[in-house]
């Protein structure tokens, strides 16, 4: 062993600390490189960013402890040859890097806890993950204030971090190669010699800082699933008589019903659908929670009269966290309108067993007219309905801001009916 490399091998950092600084060094170029794949409003965009978000916590959690362990363990001595003003720079940098290590994470988890979007962190699509505690529950205008100020520090850190990364690798290479006699990348890289050209640790850093890049991308991350599960059995609110004599139905269609229409209640396994698109990939979806007050006979179409109620907090796409964000107010804005109502008063036959329902569909504060074409079965006291529709999102403002552009998501959107009922007995 010559004189050097025992030195060098004295001053060491501990297999910890090497370990550390490698792996978070890997993981921030990969958060750099899924970067630039977070922009667009395409599903491959929003599984990178749950990936970065995964891999961001990842880096909190490793340089806490990393951070821990500097405090609590001196890093070896520098080679005693280094100038003042290199050892100055040098700690300046490292604890430049300690901070970007934790503020970058930080900012981010600031940005997704006040989002408009309220997209829950979900690390690596199976650990729950809170967002910041007394921020998601701040009011709308203070959130924007947060999410807009993490944003910019997220942005603006990330700059500073650059120059620090070109200050810290320029100090490693200059110690390596320009002045070998204060040898700086074997306290990292066991083994290395300064002076090498050669040496294959530096081979493998790049190497590996490459293969990484390629990684973050190129990496098609899992994406949200694209269509919802089948519906759950009892899908709907069904109303039945109750034993008592208490009115079965709600009071929407309450008025006394003519002769020849008839009551029909909702049975379990019905299912109110919804087809669109994101990015060209079709997505289906449901509500789980509905009703519907059913006034109706094919031969008394004039006194038949529908109303659906419709949870809007219950729209699921197959997705949690997708599905989380649809309550929102860019979406279904559901703390201000948690019902949508179809009401159809007018109804035409236009074939055997197939009708049109005409009446309003109010959505999100919105009110338009809609049409349902359905086809009908009647067996005895049951009944089956089978109605599908389309609808423009936009006119009700479901997609606010960016979504409002069709681009990714169509402003057409399909609606199925699949309904079972039984008539209700005088
Ligand atoms: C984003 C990537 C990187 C980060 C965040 C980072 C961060 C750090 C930090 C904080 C230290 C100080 C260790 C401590 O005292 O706790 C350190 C030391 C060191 N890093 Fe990095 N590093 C990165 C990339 C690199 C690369 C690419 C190289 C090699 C070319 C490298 C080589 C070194 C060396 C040789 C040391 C020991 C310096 C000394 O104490 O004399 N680092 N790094
Ligand atoms: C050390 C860890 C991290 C690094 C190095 C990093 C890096 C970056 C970079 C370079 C960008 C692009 C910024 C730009 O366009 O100028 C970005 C954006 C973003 N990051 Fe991070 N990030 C980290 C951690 C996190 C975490 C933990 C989260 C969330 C939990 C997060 C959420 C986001 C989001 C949502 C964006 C998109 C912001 C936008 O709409 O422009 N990041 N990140």
């Amino acid at each position: 062993m010559t004189e050097l490399s025992r030195g060098a091998a004295a001053a060491r950092y501990s297999a910890i600390a090497i370990v550390l600084h490698w792996t978070i060094a890997a993981l921030i170029v990969l958060q750099v490189a899924l970067s630039g794949r977070m922009e667009a409003r395409t599903p491959e965009a929003f599984a990178v960013t749950q990936f970065h978000k995964s891999v961001g916590i990842t880096i909190l959690l490793l340089s806490l402890a990393r951070l821990a362990w500097r405090l609590t363990h001196r890093p070896p001595p520098e080679p005693a040859a280094l100038a003042p003003w290199e050892r100055r720079l040098a700690v300046a940098v490292h604890w430049g890097f300690y901070a970007v290590m934790i503020l970058m994470p930080l900012t981010g988890w600031i940005m997704v806890s006040t989002s408009r979007f309220a997209v829950p962190t979900l690390l690596y699509g199976a650990v729950p993950w809170p967002h910041l505690p007394g921020l998601a529950e701040l009011a709308p205008a203070a959130k924007a204030m947060w999410n807009e100020g993490a944003e910019a520090a997220h942005h603006t850190i990330i700059k500073g971090a650059y120059v620090l990364f070109g200050l810290h690798v320029a100090g490693a290479l200059k110690h390596h190669f320009v002045d070998p006699r204060t040898p700086v990348l074997p306290r990292m890289a066991p083994g290395a010699r300064a002076g090498r050209w050669w040496e294959p640790r530096l081979a493998a850093v790049l190497l590996g800082l490459g293969a990484v890049t390629a990684f973050g991308l190129f990496y098609d991350p899992p994406r949200p699933a694209q269509a919802a599960p089948p519906p759950l059995a009892p899908a709907v609110e069904t109303r039945e008589p109750g034993a008592q004599a208490a009115p079965a139905v709600a009071t929407p269609a309450a008025a006394p019903a003519p002769a020849a229409a008839v009551r029909w209640v909702v049975q379990p396994g019905s299912t109110l659908g919804f087809t669109t698109a994101w990015s060209g990939e079709p997505i289906q979806g449901r509500f789980d929670r509905w009703t519907a007050d059913i006034v109706f006979s094919p031969d008394d179409l004039d006194h038949s009269k529908v109303t659906v109620s419709i949870d809007t907090a219950s729209a699921r796409t197959g997705d949690d966290q997708r599905d989380a964000s649809l309550p929102a107010p860019d979406w279904f804005d559901t703390a201000n309108h948690p019902k949508a109502t179809f009401t159809a008063t007018r109804f035409e036959k236009t074939g055997e067993g197939r009708f049109v329902a005409r009446g309003q569909l109010s959505l999100r504060g919105a009110s338009r007219p809609l049409s349902l074409p359905f086809r009908l079965t009647i067996d005895g006291d049951r009944a089956s309905v089978r109605g599908v529709t389309s609808l423009d999102r936009t006119a009700f403002g479901v997609g606010q801001g960016e979504w409002t552009s069709t681009e990714q998501i169509p402003a057409k959107v399909t609606v199925r009916v699949d309904l079972k009922a039984r008539r209700m007995s005088p």
